[in-house]
């Protein structure tokens, strides 16, 4: 195989914030020895810039575009990773066709009343204010349909711990092998 090209087979997590992409994704790439990319992380590496200051300072649409950047840069990795892609990743129909080329996509499914607990930590999230719970819930109504779009495993997550959920994405993706 030449190694220079583009892996197709990536792990990539999706949902809303909050359910956990981020953590549940180290957790995964530790256990199966990938690489690991977050596009949150990557835009604020890219641009030296943190969201929210890219928010504040360019808008949203910017922010968006930089996600689009980020998420093409890391499909582009040669071995397979695992990739935490942003909530809003799924916006947008060229990021939507980048998913479904880029390997086995894992819908990890949050209710918002969980997940509205668990964002109260994090400073990168503009668009939740002190009413997170019912943005939340908007946003999820909007997106939901998206996400199952893309998915090619949905984790409902709210219940299971980090582990539990680790295991339950090793389990299902190796089943569809
Ligand atoms: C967003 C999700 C955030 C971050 C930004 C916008 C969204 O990332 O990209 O605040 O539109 O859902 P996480 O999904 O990692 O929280």
């Amino acid at each position: 195989m030449d190694s220079s090209h583009p892996s197709t087979d990536h792990l990539i997590l999706v949902g809303m914030m909050g359910s956990g992409k981020t953590t549940v994704g180290r957790a995964l790439a530790a256990r199966l020895g990938r690489p690991f990319f977050d596009s949150d992380n990557q835009v604020e590496l890219d641009s030296g810039k943190t969201v929210a200051e890219i928010w504040r300072e360019s808008g949203e649409a910017a922010f968006r575009s930089l996600e689009s950047e980020a998420l093409r840069e890391a499909v582009q990795s040669p071995v397979p990773a695992v990739i935490a892609a942003a909530g809003g990743v799924v916006l947008s129909a060229p990021n939507r066709a980048i998913l479904a080329k880029g390997g086995t996509v894992v819908w990890l499914r949050v209710r918002p009343e969980t997940s509205a607990v668990r964002v109260r930590s994090g400073s990168h999230r503009p668009l939740l204010d002190e009413h997170a719970e019912a943005t939340l819930r908007r946003l999820e109504e909007e997106r939901g349909r998206l996400y199952a779009e893309v998915a090619d495993i949905v984790v409902d997550v709210d219940d299971f711990s980090v582990d539990q959920v680790v295991e339950q994405v090793l389990v299902r993706s190796r089943a569809r092998r």
